[in-house]
């Protein structure tokens, strides 16, 4: 196949930036659309040009590194299809493509495709841990978790903190993100000590970050290539609610209980 690439190329975080045209000829059908940009890259590099830049580390749907906008969708619009898992099959001889890196405040282009997630380690760093004495492991039975809480935890735990629900948001916001890793955490017994804490650091942070409200467009839930739902959202409101009245210093005994 023969296709024309137009691609956000941006020098670095105070470069305006700009689309540029490729010509992107012999694509195989079989490649990832990582592979396709590996290609134009080669070609790139021996022009003596500069070669497009893109994030990318696992390429296997597992890292969440490879976030590009598609023709105005992320990761390409394909149902839990993250950009390395897509392939070329999906387009046509002389299609034209349109590939921008995640638009969002607080995520600032670094260069081309390349944006600062830096954000979604803040939101992690504010709570997104449990604090557990060290020592040997205890046995896998010692504590016990209703089958629908594990499987509805392993459910959060599959975002990969790829982004796409904050480029594909009209408010840019990081709510299905933060909420993923609150409810994965909040639904299980180790995650119970600081369940309430948790909840309101990360969502505070969440705000410092710059990151928009939810105001359930739900766009986030279509682009997830992990298929989250905004049910935990939801969930998360519950416990930020709870988690705010528990802390309010005028409350006796204001806590995580
Ligand atoms: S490169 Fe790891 S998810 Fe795509």
């Amino acid at each position: 196949m023969n296709l024309v690439l137009h691609v956000w190329r941006q020098k670095n975080a105070q470069d305006k930036g700009k689309m540029v045209r490729y010509d992107a000829k012999g694509v195989s059908p079989d490649m990832s659309f990582l592979e396709m940009l590996d290609v134009v890259n080669e070609e790139l590099i021996a022009k003596g040009e500069d070669p497009i830049a893109f994030d990318h580390d696992c390429r296997e749907g597992i890292c969440g590194m490879c976030g590009v906008v598609i023709n105005g969708l992320a990761h390409g619009g394909h149902v839990g299809t993250t950009t390395c898992q897509l392939h070329m099959r999906h387009f046509s001889d002389g299609d034209e493509i349109y590939i921008e890196p995640w638009r969002a405040k607080a995520f600032p282009v670094i260069k081309d495709l390349v944006v600062d997630r830096g954000a979604f380690d803040r939101i992690i760093q504010a709570g997104g841990y449990i604090s557990v004495a060290t020592g040997n492991a205890p046995d896998g039975n010692a504590i016990p978790v209703p089958k629908p809480s594990s499987d509805l935890a392993m459910d959060a735990a599959a975002c990969i903190g790829c982004g796409a629900c904050v480029a594909a948001c009209p408010n840019g916001a990081a709510a299905l993100f933060t909420s993923a890793k609150i409810s994965h955490l909040g639904l299980l017994p180790q995650g119970q000590a600081e369940r309430f804490r948790r909840v309101v650091d990360m969502v505070q942070q969440m705000d410092t970050e710059g990151f928009g409200n939810c105001t359930n467009h739900r766009e986030c839930e279509a682009a997830c290539p992990k298929q989250i739902s905004t049910d935990f959202i939801a969930r998360m409101n519950r416990d930020y609610i709870r988690g705010s009245l528990s802390r309010r210093p005028d409350k006796v005994g204001g806590g995580d209980g």
